[in-house]
């Protein structure tokens, strides 16, 4: 088997998403209107948002807590996944993305289910303490925060709840122990205490797709 080349694994990732993701338009004109508003391009692959979308329906997830909003392409998947009482609370700093979040959410005919919150998550979290447990929580924003995001996803979560972390490879600079980048060493410092911490179960997988050589960690709270 050949190695794959930044050609071939685009070549690759164009044909599954063709082939099992398709092209539904509200979810591409989310990413235009995100392209258009200059936010930066880091939204998850389609492939990847279909996963997160195939991981909410496979757990039966009710609740979702995504932290980290950009323009919704990720929300959307996963609000799309939920039954009609579902809900995705969506944590993002930025007033300026939650407007143009809101607006893709609205357009995809999802807003109702999605509520955004308006802050910085470390401060935002605990303010979701003593509601109804999440059933899945995707971590996706700054990588320096990883870990707080991870015990706030535990104790916002129980027993069974799904964790999914984004960007855990890096273009493989997550296994280089000699970075000084403060969001890998981030990312490490999460891979590291879902591989320690007792109320998590984990794995991590590489990916290579429309984003790159990345990954995603997914874990289940026990
Ligand atoms: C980048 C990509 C992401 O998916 C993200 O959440 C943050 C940053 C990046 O490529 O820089
Ligand atoms: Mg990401």
């Amino acid at each position: 088997m050949a190695d794959p080349t930044p050609q071939s694994w685009h070549r690759v990732d164009a044909y599954l998403t063709d082939t099992l993701v398709g092209h539904e338009p509200t979810l591409e004109q989310a990413v235009a209107q995100q392209n258009a508003a200059g936010l930066p391009p880091i939204e998850v692959a389609p492939v990847n948002g279909k996963l997160l979308h195939l991981l909410a329906r496979i757990s039966g997830a009710r609740r979702v807590l995504e932290i980290g909003t950009l323009g919704a392409y990720s929300t959307i998947w996963l609000a799309r996944a939920l039954p009609d009482d579902g809900r995705v609370v969506t944590v993002e700093a930025e007033p300026h993305i939650a407007d143009i979040a809101r607006a893709n959410l609205e357009r995809a005919g999802v807003a109702e289910k999605v509520e955004i919150v308006l802050g910085r998550a470390a401060d935002v979290l605990p303010t979701l303490e003593g509601g109804d447990p999440f059933d899945l929580v995707f971590i996706d924003a700054d990588k320096e925060s990883n870990t707080i995001y991870l015990d706030w996803a535990a104790r916002l979560g129980r027993p069974g709840t799904v964790v999914v972390v984004d960007n855990t490879v890096r273009g493989g600079e997550v296994a280089n122990p000699a970075t000084e980048n403060p969001q890998i060493i981030g990312v490490q410092r999460g891979l590291e205490m879902l591989g320690r911490d007792p109320r998590f179960d984990a794995t991590a997988i590489q990916t290579l797709d429309a984003k790159g050589w990345d990954g995603i960690a997914v874990a289940i709270v026990v």
